[in-house]
């Protein structure tokens, strides 16, 4: 699948973002070795703390259904009512669960750089130094 068709999907997933508190909505898609798709959003809780962010989301459903092996993810990523323009990187709780269960050389994520460019990183380049099994 193309960077372009990822970024779609995650587009497709952040209309269901549950953001009532940041009313900034996020959505992730992420891709696996062997080619599905899990959609993430961002959701949020009144008690704060307990929110989840849109990464963790896709991981989380991806992982439950015994995916081990992944590709790449996109996200993107703004405020409510207005079509996502501006790169949206994750953060670093989410960028440390990447870190568990991807390779950190090969693992891309694809950003929205403006509303018509993609950038794309790859693990090792977002978490430099990040905390494994090893
Ligand atoms: N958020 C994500 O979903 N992913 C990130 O990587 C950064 C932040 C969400 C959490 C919260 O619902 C909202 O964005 C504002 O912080």
């Amino acid at each position: 699948m193309t960077n372009e068709a990822l970024i779609q999907e995650a587009k497709k997933a952040r209309e269901k973002s549950y953001s009532p508190y940041s009313h900034f909505q996020v959505g992730a898609a992420l891709l696996t070795k062997s080619g599905n798709v899990y959609h993430g959003c961002n959701i949020e809780n009144a008690s704060y703390s307990p929110t989840n962010c849109a990464e963790r989301t896709a991981f989380f459903k991806a992982i439950s259904e015994g995916e081990r092996e992944f590709e790449k993810i996109a996200i993107v990523g703004g405020p409510a009512e207005k079509e996502p323009e501006e790169l949206c990187a994750p953060c670093g709780v989410c960028r440390q669960v990447m870190n568990e269960f991807c390779d950190r050389d090969t693992f891309e994520i694809v950003l929205m750089d403006g509303p018509d460019a993609i950038k794309v990183l790859t693990l090792a380049e977002l978490l430099p130094y990040g905390f494994t099994l090893e």
